[in-house]
Parts: structure tokens; C-alpha cells; sequence
């Protein structure tokens, strides 16, 4: 069985491709999952760039799809042929947040998917949505599952809503996708206007370039006739949290998700408190969240929008392409 391992101290120069023992067959309450697809998020780019440190010889990647080969004893809810899902937080099954750090989190605190086959007990998975492929189906453990969390269990996310959304990323494209299948009207920026023409044909209703306009969350408030928007995803952190309070409306949300620019900085504590507006940390989301979410994806049609998608082998390649920033949507990696 191949696996890619990462070797302290991390850098991209450190992951090595290297021949395993096959893991056997599954245990009780166990299951044995063939993996075929893995997609990259800013948080393994962390952890494979050593920014993250992590355990000498870690298998990386939080995100896994794949079948199931075997079933252990007592497992009921999967057999052999079921296309699964990896889950971010294994150990958070429903309820309130139970956990505030990446120790439970394949890829970081434990061992992740950049491998061919895994044995793990059943509750670290969901099952995948009917008909996706599996590079499709495992863009949702991370950057699907946080867009749903955000807009959705957390957000309240309703039909007419407007929905801000920062940059053109795996976490944002898919928030722009959600809004749009639950009947939310979209504003996106991004860097690039050449990408903001695929957002566009996306179904973003307004657009922004915010390398050209550092006003973008002035400009959304704007747009919405001064109203302001209903929701922020708020991917860049310090460097862009003070636009997104001056997009969101008065008693709107603000999911602070991402760290794009940095892990902190200076917030306009008046404004946001002027706004009255619900500023919400979030980390991914519990199964039972993952559960819900491949069943709207069924019911609406989503597909993930995969830019790109690279071989095992070529993982390196595929981490340099998504700090190049480049891509639109996610970045695959499948074997
Ligand atoms: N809290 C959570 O649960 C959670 C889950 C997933 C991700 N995250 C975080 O969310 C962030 C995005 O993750 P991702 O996986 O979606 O990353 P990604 O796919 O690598 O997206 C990066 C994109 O973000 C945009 N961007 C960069 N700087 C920006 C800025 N200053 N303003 C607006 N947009 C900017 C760029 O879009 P353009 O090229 O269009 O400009 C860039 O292509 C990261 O910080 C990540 O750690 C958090």
C-alpha cells in the first residue's frame, strides 16, 4: 500500500511516497475504506508547509473519499461497495462544538488520507452523495462542510438573503454555489477580474475586485441599496474583517472562518458593535452536520468545482499550485 508521509520540521520538499504494510481487515465496529481522492485545503497547505508543526512521518490531508471494502462486526450502517466520505472532526458526532484544536483532525493531529487504504472505526465517515465521483465527494469534508456550517446550521441561511463572499477559494466558491441553490442572491470578489467572470457564470450577482477597490465591503453595503448584507464569509481574517462589519447589515453574521491575511490583528470594535451584528468563529462542522449536508447536495444538484486535480505522487505539484493562487474552487488529488 502506498502512503505519502511528511518528515520534520515540514516544507514541501519533505513529503515522500513510500510502500506500507496493507492495514488488514477491520475490527469491531470498524471498517475498511479503498481511498481514491483526497482535495487540498489552506489548512494542509499549513501542516505539509511546516507552519502547522505536526508528529515526524505524519500521513497528511484531512480529507479522504473512497469504498468500502470490508465491514467489521456491528457495523450496520455501511457495507462493502459504499462510497464514503472522511469527516473533520471524528470524535464530534452532533451537538454543540466539542472540540478547539486540530489534535482529533486527520492530516494534523492524527493520521490523514494521502493513502490507499485506511481501517477506521465507521463514525469517522459519512456516506458520499449519489453519483458524485470521488474527487467530487471528498471536497466536502472540509471546505463543503464549513460553507454549510456557516450559512446554513449556523447562519440560518434563507431564501432572498444576501450573501457576501471573500475571494474565489475552495470555501468560497462553494458558499457561493449553497446560496445560490437555497435562493440567495451572491456578491463575490475576488483578485482577479478573470475570475470574477467565472463567478459570474456561477451565478454571483455582483462583483467586486478588491485589489482594485480596498472599499469592496463599502461597495457591497452599496449595492444592497445601504441595507447591507446578511452574511459574511469572512475567509482573510484581520486584513479584511473591517470591510466585511462594513458590508454586513445591522443584526447581520459574520462567519469568521479564515486567516487568509493573518492570525491577528486590529478590529473596528465600535463599528461592530454599532452593527449589532453576530461575529461567529467556526471551525468545519460534526458528522451529523455532514450527514445533512450530502443530503441537500442530493436534493439541490451541487457539484464541487474542481479546478485541478493532481496523482499521489505529484502531491508537492499540487500544494505549489495552490499557493501559486491560482486556482478556482478546489485543487483534487486522486489515486
Ligand atoms: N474555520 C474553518 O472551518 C475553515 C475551513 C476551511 C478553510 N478555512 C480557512 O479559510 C481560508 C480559505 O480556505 P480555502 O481552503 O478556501 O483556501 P483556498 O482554496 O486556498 O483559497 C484561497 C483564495 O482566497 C482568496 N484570498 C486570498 N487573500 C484574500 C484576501 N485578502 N481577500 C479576499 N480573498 C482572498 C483568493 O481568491 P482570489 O484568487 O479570487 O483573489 C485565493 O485564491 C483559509 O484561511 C483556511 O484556513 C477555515
Amino acid at each position: 500500500m502506498k502512503e505519502i508521509v511528511l518528515h520534520a520540521p515540514g516544507g514541501l520538499d519533505r513529503l515522500e511516497l513510500i510502500e506500507m504494510p496493507d492495514p488488514g481487515a477491520p475490527g469491531p465496529g470498524e471498517i475498511r475504506v479503498r481511498v481514491h481522492a483526497s482535495s487540498l485545503n489552506y489548512h494542509d497547505y499549513g501542516v505539509v508547509s511546516g507552519r502547522m508543526p505536526t508528529e515526524n512521518g505524519r500521513i497528511p490531508m484531512s480529507d479522504g473519499a473512497g469504498v468500502v471494502e470490508a465491514v467489521g462486526e456491528g457495523v450496520t450502517e455501511f457495507h462493502a461497495g459504499d462510497q464514503v466520505v472522511s469527516c473533520f472532526f471524528p470524535g464530534w458526532l452532533e451537538g454543540p462544538p466539542t472540540v478547539s484544536d486540530f489534535s482529533t483532525t486527520p492530516g494534523d493531529g492524527v493520521d490523514g488520507y494521502a493513502r490507499e487504504v485506511v481501517v477506521r472505526p465507521a463514525t469517522w465517515f459519512t456516506r458520499a452523495p449519489k453519483g458524485f465521483s470521488h474527487a467530487e465527494a471528498a471536497t466536502l469534508t472540509t471546505a463543503g462542510l464549513t460553507a454549510w456550517r456557516a450559512l446554513v446550521v449556523n447562519g440560518g441561511l434563507k431564501a432572498g438573503d444576501v450573501v457576501l463572499v471573500l475571494g474565489t477559494g475552495g470555501v468560497s466558491i462553494f458558499a457561493l454555489q449553497l446560496a445560490k441553490a437555497m435562493g440567495a442572491t451572491v456578491i463575490a470578489t475576488s483578485s482577479s477580474d478573470e475570475k470574477l467572470e467565472r463567478v459570474r457564470a456561477l451565478g454571483a450577482d455582483h462583483t467586486i475586485n478588491y485589489r482594485q477597490h480596498e472599499d469592496w465591503g463599502v461597495r457591497a453595503r452599496d449595492w444592497t441599496g445601504g441595507r447591507g448584507v446578511d452574511h459574511v464569509i469572512e475567509v482573510g481574517g484581520p486584513g479584511t474583517l473591517g470591510q466585511s462589519i462594513a458590508a454586513v447589515r445591522v443584526g447581520g453574521h459574520i462567519a469568521l472562518i479564515g486567516v487568509l491575511t493573518g492570525r491577528a490583528g486590529e478590529v473596528p470594535t465600535g463599528a461592530l458593535m454599532a452593527r449589532q451584528a453576530r461575529l461567529e468563529g467556526l471551525i468545519v462542522g460534526n458528522r451529523r452536520q455532514q450527514i445533512d449536508f450530502v443530503r441537500a447536495i442530493e436534493a439541490t444538484g451541487l457539484r464541487p468545482v474542481i479546478d485541478r486535480s493532481f496523482g499521489l505522487p505529484e502531491i508537492a505539484d499540487a500544494f505549489r499550485y495552490e499557493e501559486s493562487g491560482a486556482h478556482f474552487g478546489k485543487i483534487g488529488l486522486t489515486f
